[in-house]
């Protein structure tokens, strides 16, 4: 059995170093990411780990049946990005992680909303130029706020129970709600309830076809004025030029974006002294009140080493016994 790794930073390197070694198991690993061009380095290896926001389409798993690959174990939750069908039509099965640890892009998130409740960017900037007067900024107290949480798995909950020791109060919309927390009352029963009742739109869910563009320019109308929109989630769920259209208005009062809809040719990349040629994403970088981030709710050392580590127990597993818990089943 031998793996080959995708996209490995410094900082997964040497977390592939001990397993390999205290597994026995072959682990070559590579910068770069899987794309058509670097394919043909799969041929003789059992197992892909990769870590990516691009594409997994339909051609590279005809071409990991053809190169003998038999399992796909992506480092991370969201499988938006990969053609599940076509992994199982050439009879290779696709693992993720699915709670590498919530916490981190829970913690992430509010940290993100306290920035923009605080201005602190703003004071950041202004004590930079030696100007350190307060007002207008003054900023809001998330006691105060009622927080909108869209989605309330793993990640939804962490964030939940962040909120609640702020003393926010938190409602929630998910399609699939949990059964403690509609014990608990948080439910409201639709979308548009939690639009018109939020101070804080927050997203946790995973990104489908169907909820391409959920917050749109009819969805902002809907929330309350001055609402914050923080998205730690996916990019898709966000239709970009209504969300700018909004903050121009006033309607959003600040976004915090860690992520973006065409994320991948940016983010975790160093374009410096590039000229960006997205005139949307160059627009979003020009507001004063949002703060974009890339994609980096995930990164922290417990994530990194729980991302890496079970995803090759995955990968493992698959091969020993042709199983793993983390398959990821087409739904
Ligand atoms: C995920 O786990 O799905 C993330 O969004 C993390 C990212 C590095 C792909």
């Amino acid at each position: 059995m031998k793996f080959i790794a995708f996209n490995v930073r410094q900082d997964e390197q040497p977390y592939f170093e001990s397993w390999a070694q205290q597994n026995q198991i072959e682990v070559k690993t590579v910068s770069g990411s899987l794309t058509n061009s670097s394919l043909k380095q799969v041929d003789g290896y059992d197992g892909v780990l990769a870590l990516q926001t691009g594409k997994y389409p339909a051609e590279m798993f005809k071409d990991f049946k053809k190169y003998g690959v038999k399992v796909l174990s992506i480092r991370n939750v969201g499988t938006d990005n990969v053609d599940l069908a076509a992994a199982e039509a050439n009879g290779v099965l696709v693992t993720n992680v699915p709670a590498y640890s919530p916490n981190a892009i829970a913690e992430f998130s509010v940290t993100q909303l306290l920035q923009l409740l605080r201005n602190t960017t703003v004071f950041r900037q202004k004590v930079a130029e030696q100007d350190f007067r307060w007002a207008p900024y003054v900023g809001k107290e998330l006691r105060n706020l009622t927080v909108g949480v869209i989605g309330t798995g793993r990640i939804g909950r962490a964030a939940i129970n962040i909120y609640r020791g702020f003393g926010a109060k938190v409602i929630a919309y998910d399609l699939y709600p949990n059964a403690q927390l509609q014990k608990e009352g948080i439910y409201v029963a639709s979308y548009d309830d939690l639009f018109a009742q939020a101070d804080v739109v927050t997203l946790h869910m995973p990104a489908t076809a169907a909820d391409r563009h959920l917050l749109n320019a009819q969805a902002f109308a809907k929330m309350k004025k001055g609402v914050y929109l923080i998205n730690t989630a996916r990019g898709t769920l966000v239709d970009t030029q209504a969300l700018l259209a909004a903050l121009k208005s006033g309607k959003v009062a600040g976004a915090a974006l860690d992520t973006y809809e065409g994320e991948s040719s940016l983010f975790n990349h160093d374009l410096r002294g590039q000229q960006i040629k997205d005139p949307v994403f160059n627009e979003l970088m020009r507001q004063p009140n949002v703060l974009v981030t890339p994609h980096i709710a995930f990164y922290t050392t417990t994530a990194v080493e729980n991302m890496v580590l079970i995803s090759l127990n995955s990968a493992k597993s698959v091969c020993k016994t042709g199983t793993a818990e983390t398959i990821v089943k087409i739904h």
